[in-house]
């Protein structure tokens, strides 16, 4: 009799809004995928969304792309319930629920996950602190600059918490706890550590890669399409306030960083990378092709054209995302719905800061047990 030993692959669902999809929702997903052996993401409909939270940033049809495009998610579930169901894990064949170690309500104040808590079908990862989508929308609205990385004099989400919160009360201990504190191991945690395979083609493009928005992904997507490994030059923050001017870039070298280690296009991140494109930086990776997107190039300090280079060795090419978009436009998008997005802002703090004070004093009294939480109790 031939006995069957393969073992049954673990199934995990995760689930949420993934609005502005930064390096905080990317490392929610790597921690769910190693929890198990394949990563479905729920992710919610605009719909749902102002239901229950206000407004979302990007639109539902950028958000599902995006999630797809974080490298440990398997599948993407559009238009999921906001409430995870116990049917909505069975439809998908999923053993649990996974979601960071924070209380999400819904409009009429019960935890998203009471469900599958109370079927014991639920897990938890460690939310990671010093970034959110308020974080940065505050960062745009108040046009701050201490997230930036030569700005020792503050600490990054300070400045936009005491402006945005009224009171002590607002303050919320996940959307707004500390700032984000980049660790090699973090880096280590979203590189892939591949190098190169001989005769891979290797093609390096250089910007801001500020705010990862979907026009900056579907020119990655295409730039993938040039080679075998990618490499992604990410100049540093003064270079780029030189060239964007304002408050820009909105998210600093580190986050810029995690946010586009967590591509799936992208194999390589040179963090730091010199604004000009020189011929020692091509030896140094063996680059083969060097890529620019449709937008314009800004000259160097000198005047000079940081492409000079590559386009003198014949290995410069322009790759058209067709996507107009820019991180200007999600800057505008805010600042066009500033009122909605501060009143979105301030109700899920003051929401936060209360459920907060329920669940801690839950967890002291049962701390190893995933309980409901209900604001209206
Ligand atoms: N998440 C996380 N770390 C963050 C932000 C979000 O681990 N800094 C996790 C959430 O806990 C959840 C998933 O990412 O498991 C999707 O989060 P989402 O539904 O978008 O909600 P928010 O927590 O509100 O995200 P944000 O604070 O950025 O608005
Ligand atoms: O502006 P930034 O430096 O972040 O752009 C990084 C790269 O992405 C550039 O090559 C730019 O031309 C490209 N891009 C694109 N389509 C967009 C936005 C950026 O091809 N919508």
């Amino acid at each position: 009799m031939t006995q069957n030993n393969a073992k049954k692959p673990i199934r995990v669902w995760t689930d949420g809004c993934f609005d502005m999809v930064h390096f905080g929702h990317a490392n929610a997903c790597r921690q769910a995928k190693a929890l198990g052996d394949y990563l479905i993401v729920g992710v919610h409909s605009d719909e749902e969304i102002c239901k229950h939270k206000g407004p979302p940033v990007y639109n539902e049809q950028e958000r599902y792309k995006m999630v797809r495009a974080i490298k440990w998610v398997d599948e993407v579930v559009e238009s999921a319930p906001y409430v995870t169901t116990i049917d909505t894990l069975d439809t998908y064949n999923c053993d649990f629920c996974v979601h960071g170690d924070d209380i999400t309500l819904t409009s009429e104040g019960i935890d998203t996950y009471h469900l599958v808590k109370e079927h014991k079908r639920y897990r938890e990862v460690k939310r990671t602190q010093g970034v959110s989508t308020t974080d940065l929308v505050g960062r745009m609205l108040l046009l701050t600059k201490s997230h930036h990385e030569n700005d020792e004099s503050k600490l990054p989400c300070a400045e936009t918490a005491k402006d945005l919160s009224t009171s002590n009360e607002t303050f919320s201990p996940w959307t707004r706890s500390c700032q984000f504190l980049a660790t090699t191991n973090k880096i280590i945690q979203f590189s892939d550590g591949r190098e190169p395979r001989p005769g891979d083609r290797v093609v390096y493009t250089a910007g801001a890669f500020d705010l990862f928005h979907i026009g900056l992904l579907e020119f990655l997507e295409k730039v993938k399409k040039e080679g075998d490994y990618i490499i992604v030059g990410l100049h540093t923050d003064p270079v780029v306030n030189r060239y964007k001017g304002s408050n820009y870039p909105i998210m600093n070298l580190h986050e810029r960083t995690l946010s586009v280690l967590a591509c799936r296009y992208v194999d390589e991140v040179v963090i730091g990378a010199p604004y000009k494109v020189t011929k020692e930086l091509l030896e140094h990776f063996k680059v083969d092709l060097v890529v620019h997107g449709h937008t314009q190039v800004a000259p160097d300090v000198d005047g000079s054209d940081p492409y000079e280079e590559p386009k003198k060795q014949g290995k410069f090419k322009v790759v058209d995302s067709d996507n107009k978009l820019t991180t200007a436009d999600i800057v505008e998008r805010i600042i066009a719905h500033k009122l909605d997005y501060e009143k979105r802002n301030r109700e899920k703090e003051l929401k936060e800061a209360k459920v907060f004070q329920i669940h801690s004093e839950m967890k002291k009294k049962e701390p190893n047990q995933y309980k409901a939480v209900n604001l209206n109790q």
